[in-house]
């Protein structure tokens, strides 16, 4: 089988899978981060979102072959060494889970979406968050920590 080295959360690897492998289950199954959650496998949840090269995609559909030499982050490389990052301790003091399954790839979408737009309005919060699925209806919350990852993210 082919061998494809890309970056994931900081760490040079080299996985040896089939070209068609998607990231979600080499991340899962090779990598052994199973933070990353399996939804849909149809591009539909976003429960699989992690960050390539800075953008939000889902995994459970970019081929292994696409990705020599990205750099990828999933949820347990989002926090700096000294605390959480910003939105996490949003979602943290909003209370946002409830089963939590959904909610890495809320966070993952979340944060790239306040890279690219770091003053968002109401709208663009709901239109960025809309493809993200959440069997247990905690929108309204993650709407809310959004505003305070803001906030935080400020001071
Ligand atoms: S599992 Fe990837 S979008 Fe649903
Ligand atoms: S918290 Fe349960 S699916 Fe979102």
């Amino acid at each position: 089988m082919p061998k494809y080295t890309l970056t994931v959360n900081g760490q040079q690897k080299t996985v040896e899978v089939a070209e068609d492998t998607p990231l979600l289950w080499v991340l899962r199954d090779t990598l052994h981060l199973y933070g990353t959650k399996y939804g849909c496998g149809m591009a539909q949840c976003g429960a699989c979102t992690v960050h390539f090269n800075g953008q939000a995609i889902r995994s459970c559909v970019m081929p292994i072959s696409a990705l020599e030499g990205a750099k990828i982050t999933t949820i347990e490389g989002l926090a700096p060494a000294n605390g959480l990052h910003p939105v996490q301790k949003a979602w943290d003091d909003t209370d946002v889970p409830q089963c939590g399954y959904c909610q890495a790839g809320q966070i993952m979408t979340a944060v790239a979406f306040l890279k690219e737009t770091p003053n968002p309005t109401d709208e663009q919060i709901a239109g960025a968050m809309s493809g993200n699925i959440c069997r247990c209806g905690t929108y309204h919350r993650i709407n809310e920590a959004i505003k305070l990852a803001v906030k935080y993210s400020k001071k």
